[in-house]
């Protein structure tokens, strides 16, 4: 098949896990006589050197044609003077916003084999294999804001149709996986909570009557998600709380560096990204974990352009380079040579 996919490389080790992903899919291309094709655009701080915005209008422009949007990472000391008029982060989320990616898919999975690179014990970490959802265009991230020299405010606001869309995606990954669905809030305290809880309710009786479901106070899930994390198959949770969480069970996974997502709306086109930042302190030096931005690759094969083989095929590779004992210095055992991205990419390719 031919496709499109524009590739927005950012700042910070977003360039150098990009290009990894850019062979990955290359020989993912070449190995299944497939045809991709590459537009690469400016997006956060590097836009704002280049044009004064972290979304110029071109890459706006070509997002319309293509088939899927492949994205490093943004943002970095050097754009973030609180006082600054843009911001890295606001051509981002304007970009999440344009595509209406309003579901974004961050799974996290233990590989058996990096048991150990995890602060946690090792028996709470086997069979470990979640799916977070999390919410993306909507929530405190979108709501009015202002700001004063002595007071400030970040309103949140969600309504019914958008809860109803993200917990339909929700229901039905869960559906198809171990049939569970956890929807954390805080419904103790937030009125946005409340409505949420009551419509994930009348959602799931009415349409996924099958799917089981359990409700958690955010508080309470950042705390089972570290005491029992096996026990979780998909939550669902606001665009705030999913951002926080995935943080906190990346470290489930050994590393940040090893986690992927994917962004999507009511069409294939998607929005892949690892879930870690620009890690300014590890940019420009070649050894930062391109293993988040593979499995980024994978996903959009899989859910962009319907390409569940090539898929299956890269994430296993992946995880046969990590248990063949691959590792970058995020992952490295004290005294052991860790790996550069370009080395842990050929590693990974190998096994395609
Ligand atoms: C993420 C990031 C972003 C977010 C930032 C860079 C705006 O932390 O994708 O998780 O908060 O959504
Ligand atoms: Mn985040």
């Amino acid at each position: 098949m031919d496709a499109l996919i524009v590739t927005l490389p950012g700042d910070g080790i977003g360039p150098e896990v990009l290009a990894s992903g850019q062979r990955a899919l290359d020989a993912i291309a070449d190995r299944y006589g497939h045809s991709f094709h590459y537009d690469q655009q400016l997006i956060g701080g590097a836009a704002i050197d280049a044009t004064g915005s972290p979304l110029p209008d071109n890459t706006l422009a070509s997002l319309r044609d293509c088939d899927a949007v492949l994205l490093g990472a943004v943002g970095g000391p050097k754009w973030s003077d609180p006082n600054a008029s843009v911001r890295p982060e606001q051509g981002l989320l304007r970009l999440r916003e344009s595509l209406e990616v309003y579901a974004n898919l961050r799974p996290v999975k233990v590989s058996a084999s990096l048991r150990d690179a995890s602060p946690l014990k090792g028996e709470l970490l086997d069979g470990v294999d979640m799916l977070v959802v999390r919410e993306l265009t909507g929530g405190i991230y979108f709501g009015e804001k202002t700001q004063t020299p002595d007071a400030a405010s970040d309103l949140c606001t969600y309504t019914r149709g958008e809860i109803e869309r993200i917990v339909r995606v929700a229901a039905k990954l869960a559906g198809a996986r171990r049939g569970r669905l956890c929807s954390v809030d805080k419904a103790n305290v937030l009125a946005t909570s409340r409505l949420w809880r009551e419509v994930v309710n009348s959602v799931m009786a009415d349409e996924y009557p099958a799917v089981e479901l359990e409700t958690l106070l955010v508080d309470a899930a950042a705390m089972h998600l570290l005491s029992r994390p096996k026990d979780f198959d998909v939550i669902v949770t606001e665009n705030m709380f999913g951002d926080i969480l995935t943080d906190e069970a990346s470290m489930l996974a050994g590393s940040l560096g090893m986690l992927p997502s994917a962004s999507l709306g009511d069409s294939t086109r998607g929005l892949f990204e690892p879930i870690h930042g620009s890690a300014p302190d590890i940019a420009g030096r070649g050894i930062a974990n391109p293993c988040g931005m593979l499995a980024s690759c994978a996903l959009l094969l899989r859910h962009s352009l319907g390409l569940d083989e090539e898929a299956a095929a890269l994430e296993d590779a992946i995880e046969k380079a990590v248990a063949s004992g691959a590792r970058t210095a995020d992952l490295a055992a004290p005294g052991s040579t860790p790996l550069s991205t370009d080395a842990m990419t050929a590693a990974i390719l190998k096994f395609l």
